[in-house]
């Protein structure tokens, strides 16, 4: 079993990462909350894996508990679920010292985080990550919110969980887009802080779900989280370390909605992040021959990385049309070299040079 411990502000908490940890959650929830109702909070593919058994486990382990399902997918990171989850706790009677536990991927751990941040001015929460991006991710560091019709995750709080449990075997069972995707994210973190295990995504690709490697990496990733959140909790600095590849990702993403071509967000990152690269090599930003050695990393992990199919001006309309960059001075995230990355202001005119 690996733990680690986050802090950030004034909260402390750990992160409790081993293959088969899920059998023994509920046993500990009842230890550390031995008085208190769980609010077990899932969407429908992972509510029927397995977010019954563990609210029929919680009760076997004494821990009265509920489960509230919602639709898969973005779509319910949206005001009206989480308003109907609100007044489903009321309903249900939970009070000031029950717990909502968030058993899903970064939309249940973003929306259940948000409930418990708001229910009653705010309960207690736990996170139960089951996609491979949650478990590197979303589910540590507090960042809990819905999207509105104007934009992404434009309300929510920092909420910090009081635990969070990491079983990688959930990952056995998400599909292969939704594991492609996590990777990008994982590449992510090598790129930005972890030259070594970039080395070894060079040297393997991927690797598979059950496999002691990918064990190792979600525990690096979580670390580098760990020490970028205790230096940033707020997300004012060295935490905007964590959106490499996003600015451009966003726009690829903008695009292809609009023109109703298919593409996730890990896919858009992927390409975002060898574009910038590409562009900062140009400007004598980053060593030659990074984004080669990115673009082959993302290919060996099944990731598309090049941006030349997408017309650059619509791209660039993506990128003005978001709120948050609106800004005279845009932060790109520059990496360097594996392992090296550093935030970098530029005008917002002169960031299209970047595509
Ligand atoms: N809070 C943060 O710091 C943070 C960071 C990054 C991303 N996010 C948010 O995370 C969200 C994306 O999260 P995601 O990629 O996990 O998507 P997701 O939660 O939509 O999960 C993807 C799909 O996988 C299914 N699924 C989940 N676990 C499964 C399992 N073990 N087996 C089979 N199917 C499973 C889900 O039902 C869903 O259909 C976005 O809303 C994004 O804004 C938040």
């Amino acid at each position: 079993m690996n733990m680690l411990t986050m802090r950030a502000g004034s909260a402390e908490y750990s992160v409790y990462v081993e293959r088969g940890l899920l059998k023994s959650v509920p046993g500990r929830l009842k230890e550390m909350f031995p008085e208190s109702r769980l609010a077990v909070i899932t969407d429908d593919n992972v509510g029927s894996l397995y977010g019954q058994s563990f609210a029929a486990a919680c009760e076997t382990a004494g821990l009265r508990c509920d489960l509230f399902s919602v639709a898969p997918g973005e779509g319910s990171k949206s005001a009206g679920t989480f308003a109907r989850l609100l007044s489903e706790l009321a309903q249900h009677g939970y009070n000031r010292a029950d717990v909502v536990a968030a058993l899903g991927g970064g939309v249940v751990g973003d929306l259940a985080g948000f409930v418990a941040a708001v229910y009653l001015r705010g309960v207690k929460a736990v996170q139960i990550p089951t996609t491979l991006l949650a478990q590197i991710d979303s589910s540590v560091g507090g960042k809990t919110g819905i999207n509105l019709p104007e934009g992404k995750n434009l309300a929510g709080a920092f909420h910090q969980p009081s635990a969070v449990f990491v079983d990688p075997s959930l990952l056995g069972t998400l599909s292969e887009a939704d594991f492609a995707d996590g990777m990008a994210e994982l590449v992510k973190y090598a790129l930005i802080r972890d030259a070594e295990m970039f080395e070894q995504l060079e040297r393997f690709g991927a690797a598979p779900a059950g496999s002691d490697m990918l064990d190792s990496w979600i525990v690096r990733c979580l670390s580098i989280k760990r020490d970028i959140v205790a230096a940033d909790e707020k997300d004012t600095g060295e935490r905007m370390l964590l959106n490499f590849g996003h600015t451009i990702g966003h726009g690829i993403e903008r695009l292809c909605a609009a023109k109703n071509l298919p593409m996730t967000h890990g896919r858009a990152v992927a390409i975002g992040m060898t574009a910038i690269t590409s562009a900062a090599e140009r400007m004598g930003l980053a060593k030659a021959g990074t984004a080669e050695r990115i673009a082959c990393v993302l290919h060996k992990t099944g990731l598309p990385y090049d941006i030349s199919a997408y017309d650059k001006d619509e791209i660039w309309k993506g990128i003005v049309v978001d709120k948050k960059t609106l800004a005279d001075k845009l932060t790109l995230v520059i990496v360097s070299e594996p392992g090296r990355a550093m935030l970098h202001r530029v005008a917002a005119a002169d960031a299209r040079n970047f595509l």
